[in-house]
């Protein structure tokens, strides 16, 4: 143990936790034990959550809101009951307001699409803007260039300090009075940082704009309340929190779901249809047309379960504890910058780093060869790359079964590779 590793506090008992995830203890390269620290990109999955998606095949599967078996009638309630776990878990208002898509790309890409066939007063058009920001992932911004070319509205964003935060400093000349929507991350998935939110939805509401949030790196590890948030919509993955991969959540606010016109038409999603028009049915089933991803929400539901079981508290310390040593033990590799804030403040569970002029991809090779799992490239955040005059990073993420151990992992590996290059 080195130093720095005695007095961290605020861990989880990782040794019961990492029981929970088979994945874990899978051995690479001539029995190297994984060290897996890409939770970012996808988290492992529990037992609960796997013996969630068996019982469901094996004992509930038919489809849902249709039949009227027994087991047809099994299968809607764990899909509806996995709706009421997640309302529950982020504190929505209302389980109506929880609508299930395939995942984070999706919910946002819904939001674009309900304001792109709105109209009054939610229309975009050429005399309206949106607003996002320069440390999104890819698809906080390409939903928005898509409707920005359709409508004629002019897209506008935030740039990135030095440091890796939002540059709020011209916030008044970025949400005017013809921004419609701000849509930005609760937690950059590049850089790590945690955004001032506060900030941005008061200046969005003193314009009446509303607000879209990015909560997919937030979702899995702190207490995530929309009603705190005080945002219109929130959008995060099932995959990143310990869920299937398949399942994506949208939260938007009733009234807004009520006006709003859907994106996808087929069948659950209609009241009556003929020849010649149809209505819709109330949200969030309007919003949810053909067969759902049921197994996927029942596994959603047992991941919210789990990390219920934890609490989200006790997760956000132990990561916070976790980040601040990679940080401390990171800054000192010699050539290695951080790329994003070099702190634990005001930061997640994601540190980016380039490590003297050696290819990420070439850092992220040779890492394997130990069993070390990091994720190299852009990220899906590519503007952020080209803010920094960077091709790559690699990234390093953690979460609740991460160890202090695996961060030395991590430092031991990258000597390795400085030696490795010369
Ligand atoms: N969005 C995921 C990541 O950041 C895939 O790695």
């Amino acid at each position: 143990m080195t130093d720095a590793r005695q007095g961290l506090t605020g861990l989880l008992d990782t040794e019961a936790i990492r029981k929970d995830f088979p994945l874990l203890d899978r051995t690479v390269h001539d029995g190297k034990k994984i060290v897996y620290l890409d939770s970012a990109a996808t988290s492992q999955k529990p037992r609960q959550v796997l013996d969630a998606l068996n019982t469901y095949y094996e004992r509930h599967n038919a489809n849902v809101h249709r039949g009227v078996y027994t087991v047809a009638e099994e299968a809607t309630a764990l899909y509806e009951g996995a709706r009421d776990k997640v309302a529950a878990f982020i504190n929505a208002p209302s389980r109506d307001e929880v609508i299930f898509t395939k995942n984070a790309s999706e919910s946002l890409n819904l939001v674009a699409n309900m304001l792109g066939w709105a109209d009054e007063p939610y229309r975009v058009d050429r005399e309206t803007e949106i607003v996002t920001t320069e440390m999104e992932h890819h698809s906080n911004i390409v939903p928005w260039q898509l409707l920005a070319q359709r409508t004629g509205a002019k897209l506008k964003w935030f740039g990135i300090t030095d440091d890796g935060r939002l540059d709020l400093s011209n916030i008044d000349e970025i949400i005017t009075e013809k921004t419609k929507i701000v849509s930005f991350t609760l937690v950059s998935n590049i850089l790590g940082t945690v955004n001032p939110v506060e900030t941005i939805v008061r200046r969005a509401q003193q314009v009446g704009a509303l607000v879209c949030i990015d909560a997919s790196q937030a979702a899995p590890h702190m207490v995530l309340d929309v009603q705190a948030l005080q945002a219109d919509f929130v959008a995060f993955t099932g995959h990143k929190m310990v869920g299937p991969t398949g399942i994506g959540v949208l939260w938007g606010r009733q009234e807004l779901l009520e006006d709003l016109p859907p994106f996808l038409g087929g069948g659950e999603m209609i009241e009556t249809v003929s020849m010649h028009s149809s209505t819709y049915a109330p949200a969030p089933h309007k919003f949810e047309a053909g067969t759902p991803p049921i197994a996927q929400a029942v596994g959603l539901g047992a991941a919210v379960d789990y990390l219920s079981s934890i609490g989200m508290e006790n997760i956000h310390n132990h990561e916070k504890a976790i980040t601040e040593y990679a940080v401390k033990r990171l800054l000192e590799v010699p050539d290695l910058r951080i790329i994003g804030p070099a702190t634990a403040e005001d930061r997640g569970a994601a540190i980016s780093f380039t490590l003297g002029d050696i290819h990420p991809h070439d850092v992220g090779q040779v890492l394997d060869e130990l069993g070390i799992c990091v994720r190299v490239g852009h990220h899906c955040a590519r503007p952020v790359c080209l803010r920094y005059g960077i091709p790559a990073t690699t990234r390093a993420s953690f979460y609740l079964y991460s160890t202090p151990a695996e961060v030395d992992a991590l430092v031991d590996g990258l000597e390795h590779v400085r030696n490795f290059f010369g």
